[in-house]
């Protein structure tokens, strides 16, 4: 059983990559993978929402109840503020801009989101970052390599084709199945086979 898991939500396009993943860990909740499963979104979050899922984060969030916390990137009063409290906690960042790479790269922690994942670090816990930026500078991929050579995993939201998919919401899912892979959960889902080819032509 995973203890717990923090969903950052950063203001890097693709939040729906985020939002399915949480969708994914509330069925994983009810079957009891997960234990517990918590938000932080930053304001870079609330601003991409306008233009990608229709407005408002914060509401759209409450629509999950599986949570058992969502909270601002100012939010101090947040449990997982301290370490304490997230022992044994995963951290997935998704989507995860360049400016929270950076700020964790760098120790900087003056928000909720890079405080409650440098803590994850801090304690030896898995980190994800599923990274959006395209293209990147020598400053974000040093940034990254740093945060690699920390045990950071940088997962860039970059689908593969090879299960030939149709619609954006299996574009998405690669994504979730992926992350799910990483965190460690199992998850029935499609993989890569050599029949995939067959799949298609057969289509
Ligand atoms: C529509 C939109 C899409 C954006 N996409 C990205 C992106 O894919 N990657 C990124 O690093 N920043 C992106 N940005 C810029 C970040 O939102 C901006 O740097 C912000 O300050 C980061 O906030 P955060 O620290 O809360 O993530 C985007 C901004 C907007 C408005």
């Amino acid at each position: 059983m995973i203890k717990g898991i923090v969903v950052g939500l950063s203001g890097a396009s693709g939040l729906i990559y985020g939002l399915k993943f949480i969708e994914a860990l509330c069925s994983l909740k009810k079957e009891g993978v997960v234990g517990e499963a918590y938000v932080v979104y930053t304001s870079g979050a609330l601003n991409v929402a306008k233009y990608e899922v229709g407005g408002d984060l914060v509401e759209l969030l409450s629509g999950y109840e599986c949570l058992n916390g969502v909270y601002s990137d100012s939010d101090w009063s947040s449990p997982l503020a301290s370490s304490s409290n997230t022992v044994e906690f995963t951290g997935v960042v998704a989507p995860c801009s360049m400016d929270v790479v950076a700020n964790l790269a760098n120790g900087i922690q003056h928000r909720l989101l890079e405080r409650v994942m440098y803590n994850v670090v801090r304690t030896g816990r898995k980190l994800i970052l599923v990274i959006r930026e395209t293209p990147l500078t020598t400053i974000d991929l040093e940034n990254m390599l740093k945060l690699s050579r920390m045990g950071v995993t940088i997962a860039p939201a970059s689908p593969g084709f090879y299960l030939n998919p149709k619609t954006i919401d299996d574009l998405v899912n690669f994504m979730t199945w992926k992350i799910l892979d990483l965190i460690g959960a199992e998850y029935k889902h499609p993989r890569w086979s050599s029949q995939n080819k067959n799949n298609r032509e057969n289509k």
